[in-house]
């Protein structure tokens, strides 16, 4: 039988109510990939119309974690960021999320951060990485894509550590 949502939502609760670290995240990681393959959730989920922005199609409340259903437009870029405290699972059902992966090569105390490129990557259809907490990392999106996030919390309301060009020094070779 093909794996829905719910059964997605309640393995992601049992996987996370009692430790969150990088064992389970990659329960729910490897779960997300399942309900990507299934195609009935991608057409219940995304039409060709559905609007660029994000939804939330689950809200598990024992845990705090999110599960997200994105529409990124063809050529959004975002800056290295990290979580925090928190963590995110990347999934796409359509298109690829161009992803980097970076590592601050200064101390935490200085007044701007030095990075340097670490990996680059696609995630394509069906796949999904897991990012743990204060892991520093950009998205790209080089065509229309559909992506499901899962978040252990709401980001929107934790401060998101960005990294911007102008301030800080960005490298792209090691
Ligand atoms: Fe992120």
């Amino acid at each position: 039988m093909a794996y829905t949502l719910d059964q997605f939502c309640r393995d992601l609760h049992d996987a996370l109510i009692e430790k969150v670290d990088d064992e389970s995240r990659e329960t729910v990681r490897a779960n997300l990939e399942k309900l990507l393959a299934n195609p009935d959730f991608v057409a219940e989920t995304w039409q060709e119309d559905t609007p660029p922005g994000k939804r939330v199609l689950y809200h598990d409340k024992d845990t705090d974690v999110y599960v997200l259903a994105h529409v990124q437009e063809e050529g959004k870029k975002g800056n290295p960021h990290s979580h925090g405290a928190s963590w995110a699972i990347y999934g796409n059902a359509t298109g690829a999320t161009d992803m980097s992966e970076w590592r601050r090569t200064n101390s935490e105390d200085d007044d701007h951060a030095e990075l340097v490129l670490e990996k680059e990557y696609s995630i394509t259809p069906g796949l999904a990485q897991a990012y743990g907490p204060g892991l520093i990392h950009s998205t790209g999106h080089p065509c229309k894509s559909w992506v499901l996030r899962v978040t252990g919390t709401d980001l929107d309301t934790l401060p998101r550590y960005r990294f911007d060009a102008k301030k800080d020094k960005i490298l792209e070779t090691a």
